[in-house]
């Protein structure tokens, strides 16, 4: 079987949006794991998401319309719709509205500047909402442009491609590796539900991205990728650049995330934002906001124009070659570990399920 025939981990949190994309007043149509939802603010600003599905006629509910108290209009016929997904107002008739006249409503929580949504049977515990406290207000990081990528290949072949940052030298050559960033010390280590990946380069060539967080100067320097997966693919980024000889404490770098929610079996959503760090690093000419803007318009060109044309041609040739499995090299090891973790997962849930559905 490859990745993308497999089920979804069902009960974890998956990031849904951007907390600055729920825009109080509108709404904000999106399909997560293959269920088209419509995401919004109530009145008391809590983030809300429910079935793109109005229980009448079956019209989707992003065609409707918020109305001042918070309802969900249908535009069709114009059910309301609260919170919870009830209906709460029939304009019809008699106005009598049937119990099942609800719309399913999806545990959301905000966190981390982020919108995360629980699409499982079970309780949600919001425990396992992954950390990404560089990501919080009064963190103290500078953090960048908060984007989302929409990749068109399953969710599964971008954890691959993100937890082997060696493509980094040919995919991203001269941006975020090049020849001499191959030869690297990999090291993979498990704590709690977060496996890590580390890769050391020593006195190599900077590649332009760390060159414009470092010295500026083009000379040789000791960098560090450290990347931190967790169930189902949220992906934290942690590197840092030092001069060779010197305390790497004395770094300059940056933290990422990139956080993986699947809109179908083929097509991902990428929510990336990056924040500065280390005590070292140029004041840049032209000035700290110009560089957060030009390294977010990188890292999109990086992950949108390189990773993306590579990952859809991948998944055709894997769709096309159904029987054929990939030969591994030792680069894959943080990748396996991190599918064998998920299929474990996976396989749990559906062992939980079935017998709790047992008679
Ligand atoms: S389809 Fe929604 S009110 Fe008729
Ligand atoms: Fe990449």
């Amino acid at each position: 079987m490859e990745v993308g025939d497999m089920a979804y981990l069902r009960n974890c949190w998956y990031a849904a949006a951007w907390s600055e994309d729920l825009q109080p007043g509108s709404l904000l149509a999106r399909t997560l794991l293959d269920e088209p939802l419509v995401l919004f603010r109530d009145p008391a600003g809590r983030a809300v998401a429910l079935d793109d599905m109005c229980p009448h006629r079956l019209a989707p509910l992003r065609l409707g319309r918020l109305l001042p108290d918070g309802r969900l209009q249908c535009g069709y016929h114009g059910l309301e719709f609260d919170a919870t997904g009830q209906c709460v107002r029939n304009p019809h008739g008699s106005g009598r509205i049937s119990r099942n006249c609800r719309v399913r409503a999806y545990p959301l929580v905000e966190r981390h500047t982020l919108a995360w949504i629980w699409m499982g049977d079970e309780p949600p515990d919001e425990d396992l909402i992954p950390e990404f406290a560089y990501l919080d207000p009064g963190s103290g990081h500078d953090v960048g442009r908060r984007d989302t990528i929409l990749m068109r290949a399953n969710y599964r072949y971008v954890v691959d491609n993100l937890m082997d940052l060696s493509h980094a030298s040919f995919l991203h050559d001269g941006l975020l590796g090049n020849a001499e960033t191959v030869p690297a010390e990999i090291k993979v280590h498990q704590d709690g539900p977060y496996i890590h990946v580390r890769r050391d380069m020593y006195n190599v060539q900077p590649p332009l991205l760390r060159d414009l967080l470092f010295k500026r100067d083009g000379a040789a320097v000791n960098m560090w990728q450290s990347i931190r997966w967790s169930a189902p693919a949220a992906v934290l980024n942690d590197v840092g650049t030092y001069a060779p000889g010197t305390d790497r404490e004395e770094f300059s770098g940056q933290l990422g995330c990139h956080i993986l929610t699947p809109e179908t079996a083929d097509t991902t959503h990428y929510f990336t934002a990056a924040a500065r760090q280390g005590p070292l690093g140029a004041v840049p000419d032209e000035g700290e906001e110009a560089l957060k803007a030009r390294i977010a318009e990188l890292r999109r060109h990086a992950f949108k124009d390189q990773d993306d044309p590579m990952l859809t041609a991948q998944q055709e040739n894997i769709r096309r070659h159904p029987g054929v499995s990939p030969v591994l090299l030792e680069i894959d090891i943080g990748p396996v570990r991190c599918q064998r973790a998920l299929d474990a997962l996976i396989a749990a849930e559906q062992q939980r399920a079935a017998e709790d559905a047992a008679p």
